[in-house]
């Protein structure tokens, strides 16, 4: 366990330096004495939460009426500040105009038909890349529910989308079903703001940012009844689609503390944990009794954390499918996790799937390569912890349950393996063995106060056990 009164001095020091200012006020409601889990009662939660933590890996995908545009997943509806979403060319087809560009967007469902989808290869890919759980849009800000709602229309399953005839159109069913088949961990994304729903943008008055378009303390009756709906909507996952895990909540504005759009957290999570025993809780960035863990988004926190966190990133530039994304490549991606994974957290790595149900073949063909060399390092990775000094050079540092400290080396992109690993300012007595993931025992160490030097025989250099980052694991006895 990692000292809080150090973790929060350095969180205050990366405060200062100012050049991590975002992540430093992202994660100001996160003292030490404000870990999650102090506001978890419930036994079973906190069970969850320790067993999720050791999952380590995710596979988040973003996936809607959107994709058959490639545009940014629902926010070119929203007009305000424009954010360069008028550059769109679906924006310029419509002359700007915000309601012709609505309306056309809104009729995506009408022409969504992904025939080649298949939730099985889903699965076999995100668990060929060494993940444990999965992330799934069931519905995003625009409101078009990728699963079999009564309570709305605008839905995969409705007779004016034509993959409805599809019996695999109820693609949350099928892809929850084949996730959870696999082992892993089944979280619902879901957008508390829904621009499609008339008591939440109303339609006789222009909407023109992302909260509800009215005053909802003017017009309760109509704030009532979006409320009613989310609820609604949300106990359809929790009732229809097996066991859900995580209930992960974005859209942090439609929040009590927000505009006064109170969505009635307690209720949603009491009732939702009626059906789901233990569920976790992620209301994302609203600190406090909703949300079971930290999501940062797009980033790394600058230092380890003590208590339940994940970053999400996207692998391309965006969270939806675009045809010409650019992908960071493997080296990065595998790098990132590490660092995650060394600072105590949870990596969730997104894509978004196309119009016809797969993914982007760079996209693929990384995951494939992220997945070879999970095969050869996952060991260092799922169940771990972090340790003290977490990194130190080129090298990240983790623990196993029994003990032992895998020191990982990130090698630069095409890196040939050095002659020497120097491993510096580990605290863990002496190094009684050294084992390289995927090519066996190092016999030539030594330890100097707190330097470890190892030295890798030629052959192992001539034929390294895999890219990107090689572990050696460190033990303390023999
Ligand atoms: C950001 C995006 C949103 C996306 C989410 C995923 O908040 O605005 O569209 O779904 O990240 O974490």
């Amino acid at each position: 366990m990692m000292e809080n009164t150090m973790l929060i001095k350095c969180l205050v020091g990366v405060m200062c330096l100012g050049a991590s200012i975002g992540i430093a006020e992202e994660l100001a409601g996160y003292k030490a004495d404000n870990d999650p889990r102090s506001f978890i009662k419930d036994p079973l939660v906190l069970e969850k939460v320790a067993e999720w933590q050791d999952l380590k890996f995710g596979f988040f995908v973003h996936w809607g009426a959107y994709s058959q545009w490639g545009c940014i997943e629902s926010w070119p509806l929203e007009p305000y500040k424009d954010r360069g979403r008028s550059k769109m060319p679906q924006w310029k087809e419509a002359g700007k105009d915000i309601e012709v560009f609505r309306k056309n967007y809104w009729a995506l469902n009408k022409t969504f038909n992904p025939t080649g989808f298949n939730a099985q290869a889903w699965a076999d890919l995100a668990e060929q890349a060494g993940m444990k759980y999965f992330v799934f849009t069931t519905k995003h800000h625009d409101g078009f529910a990728m699963y079999d709602t009564q309570f709305s229309d605008y839905k995969i399953t409705a007779p004016d989308c034509p993959y409805s005839a599809n019996p695999k159109a109820d693609v949350t069913k099928e892809l929850f079903d084949a996730f959870r088949a696999k082992d892993f961990m089944i979280a619902a994304y879901f957008s508390k703001p829904d621009w499609h729903h008339n008591d939440f943008w109303r339609k006789d008055r222009p909407a023109l940012r992302r909260d509800a378009n009215y005053s909802v303390v003017e017009h309760p009756v109509w704030w009532e009844r979006f409320v009613k709906f989310t609820h609604s909507q949300i106990d359809e996952l929790m009732s229809n689609y097996g066991d859900i895990d995580i209930l992960w909540l974005d859209g942090m504005w439609v929040a009590e503390e927000h505009k006064w759009q109170d969505i009635r957290m307690w209720e949603i999570a009491a009732n939702s944990r009626k059906k789901q025993p233990g569920l976790m809780v992620v209301d994302r960035m609203i600190h406090g009794r909703y949300e079971n863990y930290l999501t940062p988004e797009q980033r790394i926190p600058p230092v380890a954390l003590d208590y339940p966190w994940e970053t999400c990133m996207t692998m391309g530039n965006r969270w939806s499918y675009k045809p010409d994304d650019e992908f960071k490549s493997t080296t990065t991606c595998v790098h990132m996790l590490v660092d995650v994974v060394s600072k105590g957290g949870n990596f969730l790595l997104n894509l978004g799937a196309s119009p016809d149900g797969w993914f982007h073949p760079t996209a693929v063909k990384q995951m494939k390569e992220i997945g070879a060399w999970m095969d050869v390092n996952g060991g260092a990775i799922h169940g771990s912890k972090a340790i003290a000094p977490y990194k130190s050079g080129k090298v990240a540092f983790t623990q196993n349950r029994d003990g032992t400290v895998n020191a990982i080396y990130l090698a630069e992109e095409g890196e040939a393996m050095p002659d020497t690993i120097s491993v510096e300012g580990l605290g863990i007595g002496k190094v009684r063995k050294v084992e390289l993931l995927g090519a066996g025992a190092m016999k030539k160490f030594k330890q100097k106060k707190s330097t470890l030097t190892i030295s890798i025989p030629g052959a192992v250099r001539n034929n390294p056990p895999c890219g990107h980052a090689w572990t050696f694991v460190l033990s303390t006895s023999k």
